[in-house]
């Protein structure tokens, strides 16, 4: 990494969580990751979700399509697990290197989550068989009990199914995904080397009061819902210690705008436009810009096992200001940061000739 008043200028960023959607959607959202990040986990909850390698393999072919013809990006794809998800299914996409991870959506949790895991149990024989290849499990951690607070979900899922799950398959390599409460953060921190924990660039913002800021906001809703200040706190503190149980992981997740401004609106951040800046204007803020490369581009690979990205992208310290949509043909999203002046911009991602001559 190399710094100065102006630039920050760090290793290729990965973003181990992401949505991408399909058709008109990935059309509009895949190179804006693509602009800033070198490889992404990418979700499989579309509908139907992404169930077997062929659809996973179709998906990957679909989104590399959607990028314009040189971009150099990887999509990591998941697999979607279901109550009848067949163990052989998900161990052939891992040795054939179509399928990086498995997602567990507990069902009801989420957007296009009806068709995931109604109880832990059942895939009993799936995990095993994940634990013995070493391919990771990522979560989504929250209880779906209609009983439960919606601000306490998050930690009633790590007693209730994290707990047991590391205790019954010790070996397993889990990721808790988008973890937004002091609970998660300690939980992480004090469990052996198998867990870890991706933290968003919009949990790191706000809290739960910026869903009611002076009117209902619902492109401040996302899920797991934002909690209160003392848990971003907490978050903060997590992603700029230098403990690489704690990587980037944005959970861009864009809905037309109409499908967030409605009665019954869409949980999901679009984040990926100004996902970078919004990082490093919280790492700013804590006095940690010397931390965000090794969140950003170095804790996600070594947990996952994988390389680190050759190329470099530069941060430059200079106002821009994000605008209120984005817009291709008939979709229609918002950003986060809208109307907002950062003080950062990204430039664009440099290759790896450019970085050994950069590093000399
Ligand atoms: C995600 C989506 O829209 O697909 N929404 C969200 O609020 N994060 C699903 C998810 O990751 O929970
Ligand atoms: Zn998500």
């Amino acid at each position: 990494m190399t710094a100065n008043p102006a630039n920050l200028t760090i290793r290729e960023p990965d973003d181990w969580h992401l949505h991408l959607r399909d058709d008109a959607m990935l059309a509009l959202a895949a190179d804006i990751t693509a602009r800033q990040f070198a490889r992404a986990i990418v979700m499989p909850n579309l509908v139907p979700p992404v169930t077997t390698v062929d659809a996973a393999e179709a998906y990957r072919d679909r989104i590399l399509a959607a990028l314009p013809p040189g971009r150099r990006f990887t999509p990591l794809m998941t697999a979607y697990l279901t109550d009848e998800i067949d163990p052989d299914e998900i161990a052939t996409g891992f040795t054939k290197g179509v399928f990086t991870a498995c997602k567990l959506y507990p069902a009801g949790a989420t957007t296009n989550s009806s068709a995931g895991v109604t109880d832990v149990r059942k895939i009993g024989p799936v995990l095993e068989r994940m634990q013995t290849i070493g391919m990771p499990l990522l979560l989504h951690g929250e209880v779906t009990s209609s009983d439960i607070d919606i601000f306490d979900r998050e930690a009633a899922f790590l007693e209730t199914v994290l707990a047991p799950m590391l205790s019954d398959f010790p070996a397993l390599k889990v990721v808790l995904e988008h973890i937004t409460t002091t609970d998660s953060v300690q939980f992480v921190q004090d469990a052996g080397p198998t867990l870890a924990a991706t933290i968003t660039a919009h949990h790191l913002r706000i809290d739960r009061n910026a869903l009611f800021e002076g009117g209902l906001r619902p492109h401040a809703y996302c899920l797991p819902v934002a909690k209160r200040r003392h848990h971003r706190t907490a978050l903060r503190q997590a992603a700029v210690s230098g403990n690489p149980k704690f990587f980037l992981g944005t959970d861009s997740a864009p809905h037309q705008k109409q499908d967030k401004e409605s009665a019954c609106g869409c949980a999901g951040i679009f984040s990926a436009p100004v996902a970078l800046e919004s990082y490093a204007l919280t790492f700013d803020e804590e006095g940690a810009l010397d931390k965000l490369e090794a969140f950003a581009s170095e804790f996600g690979p070594r947990f996952y096992e994988l390389p680190f990205n050759e190329g470099t992208i530069t941060l430059h310290r200079e106002t821009q200001t994000v605008p209120e949509t984005v817009t291709q043909g008939d979709v229609s999203v918002v950003p986060f940061h809208a109307g907002e002046t950062l003080a950062w911009r990204a430039g664009e991602r440099t290759d790896d000739v450019q970085m050994s001559q950069a590093r000399a």
